[in-house]
């Protein structure tokens, strides 16, 4: 642009001259400069207005149909099924020993522990003492495994696969000699590989009859490339784990008051002391309750530097009651839609529940929906593990479960995969990290399009039909396909098996559900 301004363009402030020309060039020049920032400032309303035009259409594309989430997904084909293929067979009549495990953790946690523990004895071929459930300190639990599952149920339904008796014999046999039979104890690695039970573990069961393994949490490796050991897992965890009859009748007395007026969604509300401590989401809290949460993390966890913003940005805070609250409404739930809060305490309490209630008024809990008696009557008023027996039916029966955080093998990750094989029921997945400069935003008072984006981020999440496994999502998350066949395809590997055989379909297909 210099040139055409002659010989002075280049050499501007040299001289200050009063000649016309050079008058009229630095008009020029002023005028040049004008016309570029036009330009400029035009171009850049250009660019901003189409990402703004780009952006509503972005939003305006992102349409959920709430009314159409409440059946469930589409199998595209596929039912659950965990029968065994026809090279499996039925377990051994000679056993090496037999196999103790001492369960820990929560109730999930543990129940994950004992489809693993069952698949070690039959890996073992090892007979299998029903496993020990956790009664720590946390819990106050001392129901065991017959007061929260039904041991009968249990049993018959894997006698094909293991054998399991209620406790081991004290004698047994050595070189034709009785002997006292005393467990030898083993710290399994965690996620430990098929070997370590076939070598280690199984050496330790011949030379001693018995092995006992604990702490018996995650000590499997969840991927097993092994399609029959998997599907172990799920005839153990979808067929052989029912609750007692008392818990599976307060489940069903709860969902149906639940349902007498339509259909309802479950919330794991997941706002509870322990998760906000482990996470380290303390800011929004008060400096008493960040105390308490702090004072819990000492005692509980590894020590560790976390900022609640930081640890929120990379979607590792659960989301608050209210979160929830203005996800649902922006996916287009009205207020008139019935949810089920499954929770523990909600740490800060009717404080940070209020803004949920007042965008959804129709919640309930166990305790708003049963009676004092009759929760007393399965002890599932108090702590313990049965409360959450009760909330994990609830959840696996309602239209819609959504989750407001997840982590290994806990309570809305196995509910995830229960849902998934208990027919594609619809699952809302919030994608925290996606999600936290939208909320962000909010808080710093810019609402623009609030609901738009916050619909564009949830219509990318899966709602839980048939999709493959990635890392690090959890087979006990998502056991498909391996849990899962087609009645018709043109690949072997996806067909569903005969109906036929020890197995048969009517133990260990959908339709059987004794829910
Ligand atoms: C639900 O929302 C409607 C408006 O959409 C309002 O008229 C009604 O009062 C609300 N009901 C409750 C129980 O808050
Ligand atoms: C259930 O909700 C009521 C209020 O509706 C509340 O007082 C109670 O603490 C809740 N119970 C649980 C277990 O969350
Ligand atoms: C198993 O499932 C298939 C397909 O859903 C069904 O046709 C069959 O009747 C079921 N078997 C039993 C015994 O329920």
């Amino acid at each position: 642009m210099r040139r055409i301004l002659g010989p002075y363009g280049g050499r501007r402030g040299q001289m200050v001259s009063n000649h016309p020309f050079k008058q009229l060039t630095t008009m020029m020049r002023s005028f040049a400069g004008g016309l570029f920032v036009s330009i400029a400032v035009l171009l850049l309303c250009t660019f901003s207005l189409m990402s703004r035009i780009r952006e509503n259409r972005l939003l305006a594309d992102a349409k959920i149909d709430a009314e159409e989430l409440w059946s469930t997904r589409s199998p595209s084909g596929w039912r659950p099924s965990s029968v065994p293929g026809p090279d499996w067979k039925s377990s051994s009549p000679v056993k090496n020993g037999y196999l103790l495990v001492r369960c820990n953790g929560g109730l999930n946690q543990q129940r994950s522990a004992i489809c693993n523990a069952v698949l070690a004895a039959r890996i073992m071929n090892a007979i299998l003492v029903l496993p020990e459930l956790d009664a720590n300190s946390f819990w106050h639990d001392k129901s065991g495994f017959p007061g929260i599952y039904d041991v009968d149920h249990f049993i018959k339904s894997l006698k094909n696969d293991v054998d399991i008796v209620m406790a081991p014999p004290a004698f047994h046999m050595v070189a034709n000699k009785k002997k006292k039979l005393k467990a030898f104890q083993l710290r399994p690695p965690r996620d430990a590989s098929p070997d370590w039970y076939t070598t280690v573990a199984l050496d330790k069961m011949k030379e001693h009859g018995a092995v006992y393994l604990t702490p018996f949490s995650h000590r499997l490796a969840e991927e097993i490339n092994n399609d029959e050991f998997q599907r172990l897992r799920c005839r153990v965890n979808f067929h052989a784990l029912r609750f007692n009859k008392d818990v599976m009748s307060l489940s069903q007395l709860i969902v149906r008051r639940l349902r007498s007026e339509g259909h309802f969604m479950a919330i794991h509300l997941r706002f509870e002391l322990d998760m906000l401590a482990f996470a380290g989401c303390v800011a929004i809290f008060t400096p008493e309750e960040q105390e308490i949460l702090r004072e819990y993390r000492k005692v509980n966890f590894a020590e560790k530097r976390l900022v609640h913003d930081e640890r929120r940005m990379i979607g590792k805070c659960p989301l608050t009651p209210e979160e929830v609250g203005l996800i649902l409404r922006s996916m287009g739930f009205d207020n008139t839609t019935r949810i089920y809060i499954a929770a523990g305490d909600i740490f800060g309490g009717e404080r940070f529940m209020q803004p949920l209630r007042a965008l959804f008024p129709r919640l309930e809990n166990r305790t708003s929906i049963a009676t004092a008696e009759e929760l007393a009557s399965v002890k599932a008023e108090g702590k313990g593990l049965l409360g959450p027996a009760v909330d994990y039916m609830v959840c696996l029966l309602a239209d819609i479960f959504m989750p407001t955080y997840d982590g290994p093998s806990n309570f809305a990750n196995n509910l995830m995969g229960h849902r998934l094989y208990y027919g594609f029921r619809t699952t809302i997945q919030p994608d925290r990290k996606a999600l936290a400069p939208v909320f962000k935003d909010r808080e710093r008072g810019n609402t623009r399009n609030f609901e738009g984006r916050v619909r564009l981020v949830m219509s990318t999440t899966p709602f839980g039909g048939p999709h493959p496994r990635i890392s690090p999502e959890s087979f006990y998350t998502n056991p498909w396909p391996e849990c899962f066949c087609k009645s018709s395809s043109e690949f072997v590997k996806e067909r569903c098996p005969s109906d036929s055989g020890a197995w048969g379909s009517s133990s260990t297909n959908s339709t059987s559900f004794s829910y």
